[in-house]
């Protein structure tokens, strides 16, 4: 098979020149109790203790030799694919030798079993490799972007996308995934926004569990499951001004309050892997941060699996200005607690002499080696080199059928219905002829999104025009103009819009298929403008002017700033980059046989200056006066209100939903006692639909102060047209825990105020106390 292009640009190295997060994790089986779901998280049975593997394993590296012990903890690209700068050649002369025991961009059944067999039959120790790769939201068949299947808040169908994905990846090989991405990410000017959960901590947290779950199954000797990573440990979304691999400076209590919480629900779910950021935290980079690391991940939580560096991060360590040279970076990462390097060659080439001279420690070595080969063990890799090397399994799995409909069933319910003018959605039955205008309307390679790295862009995919030809009733033409360019360069230019005009003249009502090519937002997709870039706002407002209705439907993997369509175009709908099935699922919502149910899992902007921006702020000393916004000296802008566009946890709905006073079924808790908020939701409008329903709430003092509203819990709930439901969430004191003044992790007692709503911005209301 041929290599295949991930479109990333082949540099040198010489161009690179706690919440409960703070407590100490037990590695077993825990229950917890959040809002009136009881959500189970099982660390995975890896944990249990196996004495026969450690047998096996002291025996085993009573028999290695130094270099043999850290090739185990190098793990190179193959030359397959390429996902950073590419800086080392003959990884299967390295493979032969037993300098690798890792490799990661290869897949299929074939190609893995004969590197495989390079390992078992012509290294001294027949040590099998560990094939790792990027499936990240999917692995053959493509489901939305991380953020667009967050956008749906719907935890079982995110762990059956990572199961399905697990699935699919295994059967061609690959043994470990580099996902989840968990980093919070509130910038998004910052591409990988599209990577992760969104702006959330609760939110992903939860989404964190469901992924780990989903990869690694309850049971890592299972050949359908895969390694899951944690990654970037850590901080990594809080890139300064979005750009990527930026400067991260944010306090100890953000780290522990906010971007830590994610990374310890998926080491409390079992994550078996964890992989360094790029960026460094208080000064020092992730891969040499020996607090990260060892202080918080080994100590605190308890974790027992192998940590990865990202992508060359230790040779980054000098251009960070940490390390005087690679060997000395090499030392400052594997005493910081690093287990593998990922492709920069530093221990390979380095980590011999430094234990030479006593700069590390051999058991630190040991340490390192022994729970990666636990983990070769316990995917039975010893057992059965190849047995995820199966060609007929992989035949029988990949693009199952009922995987593509679970992609097309994902898809739907991560679209986010952001506006719906006169009920301009779904398309009325009388609408017989439509125009579907635009640059990503028939567009393959942009519906899978970036990092979907072994999905075909190129005849798989189902685009929108496709979809929306499968789906129109007979008698309903669906026209096509591309009419428009996203490319930054074609700013200026017009040559399509004549074209897509006069379809639109002719046409009873336009579907504007508009947003940003699949590489503008993933890895090293930073962008200073969230506008839709080329010519699409100048052909978006001549389509307006035509005065037909105008759907837009975006397809971008961040939060853009379309304020302008907001006022002006009759309906929006959000369908991020739906994946291999994704025409067909945005025909499903346009038509109306999907009630959109997706709700946003970041704060849309107005404009790029109100950026970072997110629901959880805090109230500031002069916050603005609801009943007089244009006050002077408080804490607002001259030009812009406060308020985003559109709200976290905002999304409509075919239907209408109300709600019920919030019932408390008391005033106050004392620590350990459970408080019962409880809403009726109905389901007032004319069809059957789904709703999120969210419980907010607000510390009002604290000892540090605390954000205007944070989620403690969400119900996603299926209401038929007429029903109501009575919804019940819990709290305890556990669910109101931050880092107080002293660092300590704890609630603190006092008055709280609660919602329950359908987004952060909306909402009942209620009071309750927390007593001493
Ligand atoms: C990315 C990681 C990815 C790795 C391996 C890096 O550039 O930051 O997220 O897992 O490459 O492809």
């Amino acid at each position: 098979m041929p290599p295949i292009s991930r479109n990333f640009a082949t540099i040198t190295l010489a161009s690179l020149m706690l919440t409960g997060a703070f407590s100490a994790i037990p590695a077993q089986a825990k229950s917890a109790q959040r809002g009136d779901t009881q959500v189970t998280v099982d660390a995975s049975r890896w944990e249990a203790a196996d004495p026969a593997m450690d047998r096996f394993i002291t025996d085993l590296m009573s028999k290695m030799t130094l270099e043999e012990k850290i090739g185990q903890m190098s793990l190179l690209t193959s030359d397959w694919d390429s996902t950073g700068p590419t800086m080392r050649e003959g990884y299967q002369d390295d493979i032969r030798k037993g300098r690798i025991g890792s490799i990661f961009n290869a897949f299929s059944a074939n190609y893995t079993r004969e590197l495989q067999r390079m390992a078992v039959e012509e290294t001294r120790l027949k040590i099998p490799l560990l094939f790792g790769y990027d499936v990240i939201h999917g692995h053959r068949t493509i489901f939305p972007i991380s953020l667009g299947e967050s956008a749906s808040w719907d935890l079982k169908a995110i762990e059956k996308a990572a199961r399905i994905s697990a699935t699919e990846a295994s059967a061609e090989g690959i043994h470990w995934t580099f996902s989840p991405m968990v980093d919070i990410s509130r910038d998004p000017r910052w591409g990988r926004v599209s990577e992760g959960a969104g702006e959330d901590v609760y939110l992903g947290s939860r989404i964190a569990e469901a992924r780990v779950r989903g990869y690694q199954g309850d049971d890592l000797g299972r050949v359908d499951t895969v390694l899951a990573t944690a990654k970037h440990f850590a901080a990594y979304g809080a890139a300064q001004a979005g750009r990527d691999y930026h400067t991260v400076d944010i306090s100890e209590r953000t780290l522990r309050d906010v971007y830590l919480p994610p990374f310890k629900a998926a080491a409390d779910a079992g994550a078996a892997t964890f992989m360094t950021a790029f960026n460094e935290y208080d000064g020092v980079p992730a891969s040499g941060s020996r607090y990260l690391l060892t202080d918080v991940l080994r100590h605190k939580w308890g974790f027992k699996g192998f940590v990865v560096t990202d992508y060359t991060s230790i040779n980054e360590m000098v251009a960070h200005g940490y390390s005087r040279n690679l060997k000395e970076a090499g030392e400052q990462a594997i005493n910081a607690g690093v287990d593998m390097d990922l492709q920069g060659a530093v221990f390979m080439e380095n980590l011999a002499q430094s234990v030479a001279e006593g700069k590390v420690d051999m058991q630190r070595v040991d340490a390192a080696v022994k729970t990666i080969l636990e983990m070769k063990y316990r995917l039975g890799l010893f057992e059965d080199p190849y047995r995820y090397s199966d060609e007929a399994r992989e035949k029988a799995t990949v693009y199952r059928a009922d995987f593509l409909e679970a992609a097309r069933d994902v898809a739907r319910k991560s679209m986010v219905l952001l506006k719906n003018e006169g009920n301009a959605l779904p398309l009325a039955a009388n609408a017989r002829s439509i125009a579907v205008i635009g640059p990503l309307a028939d567009s393959k390679e942009d519906m899978i999104g970036s990092w979907a790295a072994a999905g075909d862009r190129k005849t798989r995919p189902v685009t929108l025009l496709e979809g929306m030809k499968a789906r129109a009733p007979k008698g309903t033409t669906v026209g096509y103009a591309k009419g428009a360019s996203y490319d930054f360069a074609d700013a200026d230019k017009n040559d399509g819009f004549a074209e897509a005009l006069a379809l639109a003249e002719k046409s009873d009502v336009i579907i504007a298929a508009m947003g940003e090519h699949w590489n503008m937002t993933g890895e090293a997709a930073s962008r200073t403008s969230l506008d839709l870039p080329g010519n699409q706002q100048a052909l978006l407002e001549a389509l307006e002017k035509t005065g037909k209705p105008v759907i837009l439907v975006l397809l971008s993997g961040r939060p853009n700033t379309i304020e302008w369509a907001d006022q002006h175009i009759d309906a929006i709908l959000h369908a991020w980059y739906p994946g291999t099935m994704g025409g067909h699922a945005i025909a499903d919502v346009l038509f109306g046989d999907y009630n959109p149910s997706g709700k946003l899992p970041m704060t849309f902007p107005r404009n790029v200056g109100q950026v970072p921006i997110h629901y959880d702020m805090k109230n500031t000393g002069r916050p603005i006066n609801p009943n007089d916004p244009n006050a002077k000296y408080v804490s607002r802008y001259l030009n812009t209100p406060n308020s985003p566009l559109y709200p976290f946890g905002y999304g409509l709905s075919y239907t209408s939903f109300g709600y019920s006073p919030v019932t408390l079924d008391k005033p106050r808790i004392a620590p350990g006692e459970t408080l019962t908020a409880s809403v009726t939701v109905t389901n007032k409008g004319p069809r059957d639909g789904e709703e999120v329903v969210q419980l907010y709430v607000r510390d009002l003092v604290g000892s540090v102060t605390r954000p205007v509203k944070e989620l403690k819990g969400f119900q996603k709930i299926h209401l038929k047209k007429g029903e109501s439901r009575t919804v019940r969430f819990q709290l305890s004191d556990a669910d109101l825990a931050f880092t107080r003044a002293d660092m300590s992790w704890g609630s603190e007692p006092g008055a709280f105020k609660l919602w329950v709503g359908p987004s952060s911005a909306a909402g009942v209301e209620a009071e309750f106390e927390l007593t001493e």
